[in-house]
């Protein structure tokens, strides 16, 4: 049986993991969260004292991580780490040891097992056009950096006034130009995808397209 494979890809706060697990609860599909694995990496990085230069030592780790994602939670060495890989210093991490090739390689098998037996959607930044070349429907999913650091306030209850907006809004700028401009797997529209910008539109909206999408692809 061919599994059938939706991507989201797209940059940091753009919404893709809450749209991408709102559209495989919809069609009651797997959920790949592929940033997860970078901010798992970098989460044991930390606790393991490996420089993020170190990408001999990053690959080590991206290969044997032991992860398990069970029920919406996600687990490191058996603990519960679902938070504690959202913090922004993480998110940072990630992003530079992203840059490396080796640990790019060392998880793109781990993120194919995902599709051998379910159908799935995948959100991240290269899942159209790396590892997931052959989806059915690819979604590059934007907002504008302002719309993305009103999102992320939001998000933290902060007020968007708040003097931790210029920082976050900042963040989001740096991490997008590290995103975009590495030499491997840079974050751009895979070939063939959808472009979506999201900064008018509301979660439930954003999800009916996608879903709609997809039915006239398939039809
Ligand atoms: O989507 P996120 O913020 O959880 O991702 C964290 C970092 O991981 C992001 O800065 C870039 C990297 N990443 C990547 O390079 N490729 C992916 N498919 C997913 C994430």
């Amino acid at each position: 049986m061919t599994t059938q494979i939706i991507t989201i890809d797209g940059p940091v706060a753009s919404g893709k993991g809450t749209i991408a697990n709102l559209v495989a609860q919809e069609l009651g599909w797997r959920y790949l969260d592929s940033g997860a694995l970078y901010r798992l990496v970098a989460l044991s990085a930390k606790e393991n004292s490996v420089a993020v230069e170190d990408e001999i030592q990053l690959a080590k780790l991206a290969a044997e991580l032991p992860v398990e994602f069970l029920e919406g939670e996600i687990y490191l060495y058996y603990q519960l780490v679902t938070n504690k890989i959202r913090a922004e210093e993480i998110g940072l991490i990630a992003s530079q040891i992203a840059m490396h090739p080796k640990v790019r390689t060392a998880l793109l098998e781990r993120q194919k097992e995902f599709a051998k037996e379910a159908n799935l959607v995948a959100d991240g930044r290269d899942m159209g056009s790396v590892v997931f070349p052959e989806a059915q429907l690819k979604v590059y999913l934007t907002a504008s950096a302002e719309e993305r650091a009103k999102r992320r306030v939001k998000q933290l209850g902060l007020a968007i006034d708040s003097p931790e907006y210029q920082k976050i809004y900042q963040d989001i700028l740096a991490r997008d130009e590290r995103d975009k401009n590495r030499t491997v797997a840079p974050l751009k529209p895979a070939q063939g995808a959808k472009i979506l910008d999201s900064s008018t539109l509301s979660i439930e909206e954003t999800v009916k397209k996608i879903i709609k999408w997809y039915q006239e692809l398939v039809n």
